[in-house]
């Protein structure tokens, strides 16, 4: 028995939407058919990246942004499936995991839009969406929720095992034989990169890590950056937009004092990815023996070569070398989200996001 899913993933970077279309294989895998990322037209991006932050009149904003993204992501599996010859009578679910606005799991919520039952609508095809809530009302971080994916996929019973996400933020999961899964977001990835082109060079983002790799990174800057609590933090632990943003990067600048070079600020911000990220994963798993990157970073040369670096001589490679392609990992992920909610099966894992037990994850709108 296979299933054909659509997995439907826009995370904190806000490059776009990733669609996947999948066919699973319960008891073999999942095969990757076909992927596309949707670039969102400015105003909506302007708009998405607005609703990150308090605003006026910021529900009926939210509303209306929603209903976008749900007809540009229907348009997208239009297209997909009429590629691909597919009618939506033969697509099981779609996974959808909706436009994050808000994530306060403090104080239980997250709240990610995505219009679902519009997006059920234009496509007749059920969708499955709200994946993080249920996860939060059980006491949880309603995230990171790719890791048991990552088990499901990539848990090898001779060896520790770490695969690490690099979005917007970056997760870890570390996949220990006959050990219960941990996880956790490290901190940013490439979100103040993002931030700090974006200021200074009018880029949407560093291109292979170029400009950073131009500059040196500042070891006091690196330093203080590193400082900031959330990185002791113990695990479980999320973060997102409303913590690390451009005023936190502000703050921390103004602190240091001192006027550097911009390219040196970028080299210092790939460095706070490189550090926070190898640190959390040595912290949690000294005994691990290969790690595998997935997300927008792994495209980031010169991120993987710190990466490298730093966790020498442990091997780093992107999950191409384990036969998924890094840039759709999170949409495949959500696709198997949905079939585990169809199937009356948790999606959490209770020791990566502290929630009190497993739980089935999302809520289901009807194709
Ligand atoms: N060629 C590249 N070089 C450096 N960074 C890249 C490259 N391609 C993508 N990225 C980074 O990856 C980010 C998108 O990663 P993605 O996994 O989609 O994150 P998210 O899940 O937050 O949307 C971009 O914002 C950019 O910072
Ligand atoms: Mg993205």
């Amino acid at each position: 028995m296979s299933w054909w899913l659509i997995g439907v993933m826009s995370g904190t970077s806000l490059d776009g939407i990733d669609l996947a279309l999948t066919r699973l294989h319960p008891e073999h895998g999942i095969e990757l058919i076909d992927a596309e990322c949707l670039p969102f037209p400015t105003e909506l991006h302007n708009e998405l990246k607005a609703l990150c932050q308090p605003g006026n009149d910021e529900i009926r904003r939210a509303g209306l942004a929603g209903q976008a993204w749900a007809e540009l992501t229907a348009n997208g599996i239009h297209a997909l499936l009429a590629r691909q010859g597919l009618k939506p009578e033969q697509i099981l679910a779609i996974g959808s995991h909706g436009q994050t606005i808000r994530h306060h799991p403090e104080l239980g919520f997250s709240v990610q839009i995505g219009a679902p039952a519009l997006l059920a609508e234009r496509c007749r095809i059920q969708v499955v969406s709200d994946f993080r809530s249920r996860d939060l009302a059980a006491g949880g971080e309603g995230a990171p929720l790719v890791p048991a994916f990552h088990q499901w996929l990539l848990e090898d019973p001779e060896q520790t095992r770490a695969v690490i996400n690099i979005g917007g933020f970056a997760n870890l999961t570390l996949l220990r034989p006959e050990q219960p899964v941990t996880g956790f977001d490290s901190g940013p990835g490439n979100i103040l990169l993002d931030a700090w082109i974006a200021r200074h060079q009018n880029q949407a983002f560093d291109a292979e890590g170029r400009w950073a790799a131009s500059g040196s990174a500042h070891p006091e800057l690196v330093r203080q950056l590193l400082a900031d609590p959330y990185f002791c933090r113990p695990a479980p632990k999320s973060t997102g937009r409303e913590y690390f943003n451009a005023q936190w990067l502000e703050q921390q600048l103004q602190q240091f004092g001192q006027q550097l070079p911009e390219a040196d600020i970028q080299a210092s911000l790939l460095e706070l990815t490189a550090q926070s990220i190898a640190g959390g994963l040595l912290s949690q798993a000294s005994d691990c023996r290969s790690v595998f990157i997935c997300g927008g970073g792994a495209a980031n040369t010169r991120l993987l070569h710190r990466l490298r670096e730093i966790l020498a001589p442990l091997e780093v490679q992107t999950t191409a070398a384990v036969g998924v392609d890094p840039d759709w990992m999170e949409a495949m992920a959500f696709a198997w989200l949905a079939w585990r909610c169809l199937q009356g099966q948790s999606g959490n894992l209770p020791t990566v996001t502290g929630a009190a037990g497993p739980r089935v994850l999302g809520a289901v709108y009807p194709g």
